[in-house]
């Protein structure tokens, strides 16, 4: 069975109470529980991590590659526009990462536009809502390289 990392970054584990205008009224646990409905759809594993801090995402990311997950759905949330180390980790191994945005990024503050991470992960999905987290595991589960 094919295995996925779904991975959170900072102040998403605040949805459904974080600017609701924008990311919805729906919470961490509602999004993580669509997700694990449509990989029992796809018939895939999928494990979660959401943290506030960059080196748990970084050590995800390690572990994602020494154990030859098939792919990581992440969402780097803030560090999306700062983190070379990210960036760096997701470039340490061969597991493709989509890399997911609630919102739309490019129609937001100019700050959001750059994204440092996006441009070593195998695709960005932007302003789908929570159905971009759901968008990304079919694609990966898709996927054949
Ligand atoms: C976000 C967009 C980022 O700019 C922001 O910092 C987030 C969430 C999104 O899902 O739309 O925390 O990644």
């Amino acid at each position: 069975m094919k295995r996925f990392l779904i991975l959170n970054g900072p102040n998403l584990n605040r949805l459904g109470k974080r600017e609701p205008g924008v990311y919805g009224a729906d919470g961490l646990d509602v999004l993580e529980a669509m997700i694990r409905k449509e990989a029992a759809t796809l018939g895939v594993l999928v494990s979660f991590l959401q943290s506030n801090h960059e080196g748990a995402l970084i050590e995800a990311i390690h572990a994602a590659h020494d154990e030859a997950l098939d792919g990581i759905v992440f969402n780097p949330a803030a560090f999306t526009h700062t983190s070379v180390a990210l960036r760096d980790a997701i470039s340490s191994g061969t597991v493709p990462v989509v890399e997911v945005h609630i919102s739309n990024v490019h129609a937001r503050e100019e700050f959001r536009h750059t994204t440092v991470t996006g441009a070593v992960s195998r695709a960005v999905i932007s302003g789908l809502g929570f159905e971009g987290y759901l968008a990304a595991l079919r694609f990966l589960a898709a996927n054949k390289s």
